[in-house]
């Protein structure tokens, strides 16, 4: 099966190059190779390559920014998704689509199955819900949606990176406390979406994958500085204070809860996902 991967220096873009299954021989479209926010150049380089599979890990994820340029995100987020999906419909391919929590609008209590109503805050969760309709009306039947959370890797910038700069730099953190959502090693999410390609798995729908179990960003941050103290990636301790999300405003408004209910997918592919902490353990170890 020919593969083409949208997305190339991203993180779960290495994630899937790191966890590759042998055979694989996937084609990974960087941004000089197509850029997203043109339609034509994505249908151009599928009509090219013409893949049997797609999986589109690439994506406009600056939530702050896309405040200030939503056409830019819209373009990325939606339009290059829908000439994904129109390819997809037109010669029979699959379409592995990576979405996100922030579809959600946060004011649930309880983990959001994939069928739960949506509602996002600011204009990257706008786009990349837009994605996800403009994806599920060209090809429904061929359209596989994996909506994640809090990524984080070895690769690229992520919050387990930063925090681990600023207990470097600093005396004392404030990290928001009023957060709730499921940190997910992208490698673990990689490894989920290559047992899909891999066991002829792919099912159309709408699907969540995060590591297990879920937390605030305070507690994460507490449990980062814990763990690297441990595996001596850290030196040093200093106390880390909750604050609320008021204390911190940022540009894009945030889901305050949004836990995702990952059965769909483990009952699909057969694994239940692993708990945040040991994946925690593992990029720390691998960093
Ligand atoms: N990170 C998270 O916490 C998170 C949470 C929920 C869902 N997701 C979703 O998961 C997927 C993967 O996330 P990630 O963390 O791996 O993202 P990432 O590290 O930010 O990577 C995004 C990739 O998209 C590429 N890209 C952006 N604009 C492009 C354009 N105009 N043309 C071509 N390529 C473009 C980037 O290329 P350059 O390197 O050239 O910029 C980069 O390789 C995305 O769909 C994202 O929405 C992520």
């Amino acid at each position: 099966m020919s593969i083409l991967i949208f997305g190339s220096s991203g993180q779960l873009a290495q994630s899937l190059r790191d966890t590759k299954p042998a055979d694989k021989r996937p084609t990974f479209i960087d941004r000089d190779t197509c850029d997203l926010s043109d339609p034509d150049q994505v249908t151009t380089i599928l009509e090219k390559k013409k893949p049997e599979l797609i999986i589109n890990v690439a994506g406009y994820t600056a939530v702050d920014k896309a405040e200030e340029e939503p056409q830019q995100a819209q373009l990325v987020n939606e339009e290059a998704v829908r000439c994904m999906a129109k390819y997809a419909h037109a010669r029979g391919a699959q379409f592995i689509h990576l979405s996100t929590d922030f579809v959600f609008d946060g004011t649930k209590q309880t983990p959001y199955l994939p069928g739960d109503a949506t509602g996002s805050l600011g204009e990257y969760g706008q786009s990349k819900l837009a994605g996800e309709f403009a994806a599920l009306k060209e090809a429904p039947e061929s359209t596989m949606i994996i909506r994640t959370a809090w990524v984080y890797s070895e690769h690229g910038s992520n919050f387990v990176k930063t925090m681990l700069r600023l207990m470097r730099e600093r005396d004392e953190l404030g990290v928001v406390d009023d957060q709730r959502g499921a940190p997910t090693y992208a490698r673990g999410l990689a490894e989920t979406i290559w047992q899909i390609a891999d066991h002829d798995l792919f099912t159309a729908g709408i699907y969540h994958w995060t590591d297990a179990g879920n937390i605030t960003w305070c507690e994460f941050a507490k449990a980062i500085q814990k763990e690297a103290l441990e595996a001596g990636r850290l030196s040093k301790s200093i106390p880390i204070n909750p604050i609320t999300t008021e204390d911190y405003p940022t540009p894009a408004a945030r889901p305050a809860y949004s836990v995702l209910d990952n059965n769909k997918l483990a009952k699909l592919v057969g694994i239940e996902p692993t708990p945040w902490r040991q994946n925690l353990k593992l990029m720390l170890s691998r960093l």
